[in-house]
């Protein structure tokens, strides 16, 4: 019997985690998978399996388990890269996929803050205000602000000074909606549009609400590219809608999640991304299993 591993987050529980480890369980058992939770403060000495879910950020414990020869999924360093901004933005800017202009703050430390402020002089004359401020490590929008001004601006960054940080231009056109395009494999298994009336934020979790949308193919060819560029097996792909200088709707790349949460998703389209990601998984072990057989 096929055993696999499924790695939450020990110190992050909550009814929407418990609801997507449900779903994940029930996907299993339906294909006779045997497949079990652990989180990542358990003890993996060794621990034989077939496949690990990595549904946690621990990209360290991930790279251990892979050392071990265990196929991981997602990639942990392509959980790495969504799990910092600045370092998605990197890999996606000159990958063919339409990105809001951005800008990566220079390293500081938390002890000396910004004492200059150059970097902002030039982004201000590209990105104007408002101007979104992202921190590189962030979720829900929680980490994601909107300064109005040249203080509030530097007001937020000396207060986040020694974490990755960026820049970008406010999309002022779609403020408060997106749309999250759910990839597996190489397909857009789902999307949602959200839409915030009261927050320039469209996260379900600052109160946005969710609707089943059907993508476009330039969205779905963005989203394919950019979870392919970075190494994911599967990927919540979020997408802004921008308009360019000829009045044409277009759509941006906004972020990648490596671990995006899917109730909401699920609820909305009835598409169960638990689903499609354990078949994925099977498939992609399967195909390594006769590699090595053959
Ligand atoms: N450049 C932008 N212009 C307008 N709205 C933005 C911009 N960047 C982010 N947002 C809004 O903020 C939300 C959260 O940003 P996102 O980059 O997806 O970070 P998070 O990881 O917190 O979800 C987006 O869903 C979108 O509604
Ligand atoms: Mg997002």
């Amino acid at each position: 019997m096929t055993r696999g591993i499924l790695i939450t987050n020990a110190y992050w529980q909550s009814d929407t985690t418990r609801a997507m480890r449900d779903l994940f369980l029930q996907a299993a058992r339906d294909r006779g998978v045997q497949l079990a939770e652990m989180p990542n403060d358990a003890d993996f000495t060794g621990i034989e399996t077939d496949f690990v879910i990595l549904w946690d950020k621990d990209v360290r414990l991930g790279a251990m388990l892979e050392k071990r020869g265990i196929p991981v999924f997602n990639s942990p360093l392509s959980i790495a890269l969504c799990d910092d901004k600045t370092l998605t933005h990197l890999a996606l800017m000159d990958q063919g996929i339409p990105l809001p202009e951005t800008v990566i703050c220079p390293q500081t430390f938390p002890v000396n803050g910004y004492r200059r402020w150059d970097f902002l002089d030039r982004a201000e004359k590209l990105l104007g205000w408002p101007m979104i401020i992202k921190e590189g490590r962030g979720s829900f929008g929680l980490q994601v602000y909107l300064a109005k001004d040249r203080a509030e601006a530097e007001r937020i960054l000396q207060s986040k000074a020694g974490e990755p940080l960026l820049l970008q231009r406010f999309i002022s056109f779609s403020s408060g909606s997106d749309k999250r395009l759910y990839v597996v494999g190489d397909r857009v298994i789902a999307a949602m549009r959200r839409v915030n009336d009261n927050d320039f934020r469209a996260n379900i979790f600052g109160g946005g609400r969710a609707f089943a949308y059907t993508p476009t193919a330039e969205e779905e060819r963005i989203a394919l590219l950019a979870a392919g560029k970075l190494g994911l097996s599967f990927a919540g792909v979020d997408l802004i809608d921008d308009r360019d200088a000829g009045g044409n709707t277009v759509p941006l790349l906004l972020e990648v999640n490596s671990n995006a949460q899917f109730v909401a998703l699920h609820e909305v389209t009835g598409v169960n991304p638990a689903v499609h990601m354990t078949e994925h998984i099977l498939s992609v072990i399967g195909r390594e299993q006769k590699q090595k057989n053959g």
